[in-house]
């Protein structure tokens, strides 16, 4: 049994069929065809931080993958009232397939799969959010690459990452040390990356940069996140001082190559950490890139339960 707790669970050759399988999912899906490969089974999904294209994303994706969903949080279950994680894990996943879980430590989520008979997966904690990466990665490769060779595209390119050192950037950091490429990490300070938190194999795969301008120079792909990440808010105040020059504008997309593009995992504050010319501008695929949540997480549900079809 495999969980996906963080994006190191799956080897470069698992993504490899993971966006292939994708992109056969969503040809199936834009061309109305069924594609009812989890049937009777079930979905629970476990909500202890707020949520809409996760919720929508993996509610939606299971439906059409003609399985159910049962939606929980922290507010209308026992894990409200002290629960222990261990019991709900040893409970819930008696009764379903497959638990998708959005909290916060990733201690929480690593101690539900340790006591669970079924896959994990994170719908994002406080250090990752593995599934967003899997579907920013996929739409790169829809959009420079080619899905029958969907790794090869990525060798080599250059993420640029502006903003807070967070579970966003700490994802791309072990994306970028698997498959082979390199981001540009430019954070205000005090808000750098913790390279421990990912867990490199190497240090080749990342750069640090002070200004965000040199971090964009030469990029193929820019992207950035909020400025203050839920569990946060108290310092948002603090936040928005110290990140006043993280936001990603005109001048930075135009240092990093012409046909780079932009990406947000959403939701986005328009005036913080991008310019509203930039995500609503030509280079941005935030939208294909909130729809691919759907796509890729079918296949990794169906992978997770299945395996390799
Ligand atoms: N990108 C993302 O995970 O969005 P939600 O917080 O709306 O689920
Ligand atoms: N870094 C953000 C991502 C939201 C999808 C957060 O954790 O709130």
């Amino acid at each position: 049994m495999k969980h996906y707790l963080q994006f190191t669970d799956l080897t470069a050759q698992e993504y490899a069929y993971l966006f292939s399988r994708a992109a056969f999912i969503k040809h199936k899906f834009k061309a109305y065809e069924k594609h009812h490969t989890l049937v009777d089974r079930t979905l629970a999904m476990i909500f202890e931080k707020a949520s809409t294209r996760t919720r929508v994303s993996f509610e939606a994706g299971m439906y059409q993958l003609g399985g159910s969903v049962v939606h929980l949080t922290t507010g209308d279950s026992q894990l409200g009232r002290a629960e222990p994680i261990e019991d709900s894990a040893k409970v819930i996943s008696r009764m379903v397939d497959l638990v998708m879980i959005r909290t916060y430590g990733q201690d929480k989520i690593n101690s539900f799969a340790a006591n669970s008979r079924v896959p994990v997966i994170n719908g994002l904690t406080n250090d990752f959010h593995p599934c967003q990466i899997l579907a920013d990665l996929f739409t790169f490769i829809e959009q420079r690459g080619d899905v029958k060779q969907p790794l090869e595209c990525l060798k080599g390119k250059v993420v640029a990452w502006v903003g807070d050192g967070n579970n966003m950037a700490n994802t791309w950091l072990q994306a970028a040390d698997l498959l082979g490429f390199t981001v540009h990490v430019s954070t205000p300070s005090g808000y750098e990356i913790d390279t421990a938190v990912a867990g490199l194999a190497t240090h080749n795969c990342f750069k640090v940069f002070q200004d965000p301008m040199q971090a964009c120079e030469g990029a193929d792909l820019v992207t950035t996140d909020v400025w203050t990440s839920m569990g946060y808010e108290a310092e948002n105040e603090a936040r928005k001082q110290a990140f006043a020059d993280w936001c990603v504008d005109s001048e930075m997309m135009a240092v990093a190559k012409p046909n780079a593009l932009f990406m947000h995992c959403l939701p986005a504050h328009r005036g913080e950490e991008v310019t509203a010319e930039v995500i609503d501008g030509a280079q941005s695929v935030v939208w294909d890139e909130a729809e691919n949540r759907m796509h890729v997480q079918k296949a990794l549900m169906e992978y997770l339960l299945l395996g390799q079809l």
